[in-house]
């Protein structure tokens, strides 16, 4: 059993819905994703990668449950995740977490790095956990786990660079002990060489703490990288799915080939 199994996922998004900020292709209906299957192994790297529209985010929140589908199933672990209410979901949840490409937009400018790295953890407790300094413990570990110092605890989001906020917004996605991480273009809106470096620290943390990641990026040079396996999304449909290897040596689609020959390569 795969840990996720997507089934004929599709969402269509009519004119006016407009939850993330993007702007429909134009008429009354997007097809964003259409009929995907896909599933995402425990501890491995599923690259997704496609040019901007393609549908890679969108995919990416109905395997969260972030958005519901127009029609298709999502299992983790073997349950269905469409169909969880209540406490269960909430469990789910916290095996579930996202890291997005715009850390600036994702970090709530009024509170400081503790509170930030802190709320999961009031909310959900850690690890049964709800004394303050049970917390404050665990906001320490998270900072040390990300290659952050304790000395940033009390400063604001906007005090930092692109690259410390992308690692503070990770502490706080590994804050609950998640199985799964959906990293949304983590490195897109990053120098090259700053990318690099959240690159192989999540590369650094999936080793340490045993995590799967579906890794989107409009770039393969970056999933190539990362990956074990990499799935090649166009028009709101999966192309082609195959090992790093196979996508990137021999690929099969000729959509796939024109993303090999439209990326530079990446010194990482
Ligand atoms: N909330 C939304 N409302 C309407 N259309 C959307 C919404 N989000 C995305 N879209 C459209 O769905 C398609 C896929 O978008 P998205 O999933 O963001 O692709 P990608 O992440 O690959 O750039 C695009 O045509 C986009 O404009
Ligand atoms: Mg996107």
């Amino acid at each position: 059993m795969a840990l996720i199994e997507a089934r004929k996922l599709t969402k269509i998004y009519s004119q006016g819905e407009s939850v993330f900020g993007a702007k429909p292709r134009g008429g009354n209906e997007v097809r964003a994703v259409d009929d995907v299957s896909l599933d995402i192994h425990a501890g491995e790297t599923l690259g997704l990668v496609g040019e901007s529209g393609s549908g890679k985010s969108t995919l990416g929140r109905l395997i969260l449950r972030l958005i519901e589908p127009t029609s298709g199933s999502v299992r983790f672990e073997g349950r269905d995740l469409l169909a969880a209410r209540g406490g269960e979901m909430r469990r789910l949840r916290r095996d579930m977490q996202i890291i997005f490409q715009d850390p600036f937009a994702s970090l709530d400018p009024r509170f400081r790095v503790e509170e930030i790295i802190a709320e999961p953890l009031v909310i959900h407790g850690s690890h049964g956990d709800q004394s303050a300094s049970g917390i404050r413990l665990r906001v320490r570990e998270l900072l040390g786990a990300v290659g952050l110092d304790e000395s940033i605890l009390r400063r604001f989001p906007h005090e930092f660079s692109g690259g410390q906020r992308q690692r503070i917004g990770i502490a706080r996605a590994l804050a609950l002990h998640p199985k799964f991480i959906v990293a949304d273009e983590p490195v897109s809106a990053l120098d090259v060489s700053v990318g690099a470096q959240i690159v192989n620290l999540l590369a650094q943390l999936q080793r340490d703490f045993g995590l799967t990641y579906l890794f989107i990026s409009h770039s393969m040079p970056v999933v190539r990288y990362l990956s074990t396996r990499i799935a090649v999304m166009h028009r709101g449909k999966i192309v082609e799915v195959g090992t790093a290897e196979q996508i990137t040596e021999r690929p099969a689609h000729a959509y796939t080939r024109s993303l090999l020959e439209a990326t530079p390569q990446l010194a990482l």
